[in-house]
């Protein structure tokens, strides 16, 4: 079975176990901080299990990094990693807001550019969006591309959850300048939705964001041919660690880039 299949059918799995849960008590319950620095809700805890259970079913060999459980040694013999935001968006889960997603990828080396697969599943509905590496990115079955044209609203994505005053004050002329400002909670889809060109750009300048959250989407905005930058505009790239926190921007092509970057006040 091929790495990217794996991936689909566990996120096909986690949809099944968690759809009806988003908005209900069961949903929220505290199971103390997880790996990753946030509270793990019962939510994330049935929805990484379903993946730990069906890795250790089809004897996969892999390491887990998993944002709440940590590194889990599925086998011995490891082929790569399996990074798992396997709930993505928690708090709009936790409240019922259908904005939520499960995040898969696979890495053969400790590098976000070793990744070779992603796969997002939008959990509010199960659309699952996919990537291999040099294989093309595709949304429930169609290739999908970037919005590589002139847009008829320009749609610009800003994480601005917990932003300091001063990257407020930075981003404050892309606010002001008319440009059609969106930030919906879960980055992984945010990904998603940019590389099928439903966005031009999407920044996050916080130096808040985990590997966990944006390993997929890495893959899956570099197949849809996006150009993903760090904040000083190089090529993304990090470690796995459980420490690692990066800022990034997607964009359709360098015109939208030069565009928004011109705006930002430095
Ligand atoms: C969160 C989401 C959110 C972002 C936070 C992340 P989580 O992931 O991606 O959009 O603003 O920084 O922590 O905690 O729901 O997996
Ligand atoms: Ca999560």
């Amino acid at each position: 079975m091929e790495v990217v299949e794996i991936l689909r059918e566990a996120s096909n799995r986690i949809y099944a176990n968690v759809k009806d849960l988003p908005g209900t008590d069961n949903a929220a319950g505290d199971f103390g901080i997880g790996a990753g620095g946030d509270t793990s809700r019962n939510i994330d805890i049935i929805a990484e299990k379903t993946v730990l259970d069906y890795l250790k079913e089809i004897n996969f060999d892999c390491i887990v990094l998993g944002e709440e459980c940590g590194r889990v040694e599925i086998s011995d013999k490891s082929k790569g990693f399996v990074i798992m935001d396997a709930i993505d968006g928690s708090a709009n889960a936790v409240r019922g807001v259908p904005f939520f997603c499960s995040s898969l990828a696979f890495a053969t080396e400790n590098k976000l550019s070793s990744i070779t697969d992603g796969v997002i599943t939008n959990l509010s509905n199960g659309e699952m969006y996919w990537a291999s590496k040099n294989k093309g990115a595709f949304f429930e079955n169609e290739q999908i591309k970037v919005h590589n044209k002139d847009p008829i609203y320009k749609i610009v994505g800003i994480n601005t959850s917990g932003s300091s005053i001063e990257l407020m004050n930075k981003m404050h002329p892309i606010f002001e300048n008319h440009n059609h400002t969106r930030h919906f909670g879960a980055n992984a889809l945010e990904m998603a939705m940019f590389a099928r060109g439903l966005m031009d750009i999407f920044i996050d300048f916080r130096d808040k964001i985990r590997i966990q959250d944006i390993a997929a989407g890495y893959v899956i905005v570099k197949e849809a041919g996006g150009l993903l930058l760090d904040a000083e505009l190089k090529p993304l790239d990090a470690d796995l660690s459980y420490q690692t926190r990066v800022s990034f921007i997607a964009a359709a092509n360098q015109k939208i880039l030069d565009e928004i970057m011109s705006q930002i006040n430095q």
